[in-house]
């Protein structure tokens, strides 16, 4: 199964991502991972997205449709893939259209945005393997440490109040256009995040046919 989602800033992507990948066995793809990554090891593409993140802009259509074209002819791919934060453009929705990639669901996670800040608030991530907690709704363990890794859990560097009303307007103006793009296509399912994270996945199981 090879998936989209798609979804605002903070409405919950990448935590049905890691969920769909632990019950399909197939991989999360987050370009917004594999960015901060590279901004942590200093790589020259990291240093080139940097700015772009920081502020809240989205990174240019030609580093991410590089790094995600890699990604995707990695052999763990070979068999389905879940895109998280892939394609953020309609340029980038077209270029994967023109490598021939067949997506069979692209599921939206909706959550309104009085709700996304308060998520933000909350959020910490691993900075060792990158995993992402919420003090309140997904805690670690114990306070701080990450349950995967054991690394310290720290708060993401584009979550302030002022970066994240940036990032949300940034993803009305470039990236809520694609729900046109692929409600076209009949392939747009549209969940709305309940308070619950096992709430939310329990309705995109439904929602892709996987649910027990
Ligand atoms: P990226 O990392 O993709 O960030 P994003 O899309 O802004 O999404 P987030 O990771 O912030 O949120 P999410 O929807 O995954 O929510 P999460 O599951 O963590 O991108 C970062 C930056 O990289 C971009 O700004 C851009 O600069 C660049 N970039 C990346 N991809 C790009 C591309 N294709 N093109 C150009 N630039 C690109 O959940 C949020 C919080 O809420 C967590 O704490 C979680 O525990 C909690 N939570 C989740 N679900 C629930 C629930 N149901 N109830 C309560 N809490 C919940």
């Amino acid at each position: 199964m090879n998936l989209i989602l798609l979804g605002a800033p903070g409405a919950g992507k990448g935590t049905q991502a890691e969920a769909i990948s632990a019950k399909l066995g197939i991989p999360q793809i987050s370009t917004g991972n594999m960015l901060r990554e590279a901004v942590k090891n200093g790589t020259e593409l990291g240093l080139r997205a940097k700015a772009a993140m920081d502020s809240g802009d989205l990174v240019s259509d030609e580093i991410v449709i590089g790094i995600l074209k890699d990604r995707i002819a990695e052999p763990d791919a070979a068999n389905g893939f879940i895109l998280d934060g892939f394609p953020r453009t309609v340029a980038q929705a077209e270029a994967l259209d023109s490598m021939g990639v067949r997506i069979d669901t692209v599921l939206e996670v909706y959550v309104p945005d009085e709700r996304i800040c308060a998520r933000m608030s909350g959020r910490r991530v691993c900075e060792g393997c990158g995993a992402s907690y919420h003090i309140e709704y997904k805690p670690t363990t114990e306070p701080g440490i990450c349950d995967k890794c054991g690394c310290k859990t720290v708060q993401r560097a584009d979550d302030s109040p002022e970066t994240v009303l940036s990032r949300l307007e940034v993803y009305k103006e470039k990236t809520a256009p694609l729900k046109d793009y692929y409600a076209q296509t009949g392939k747009l399912v549209t969940v709305t995040g309940q308070e619950e994270v096992a709430d939310t996945t329990k309705l995109v199981f439904e929602a892709l046919g996987i649910a027990d």
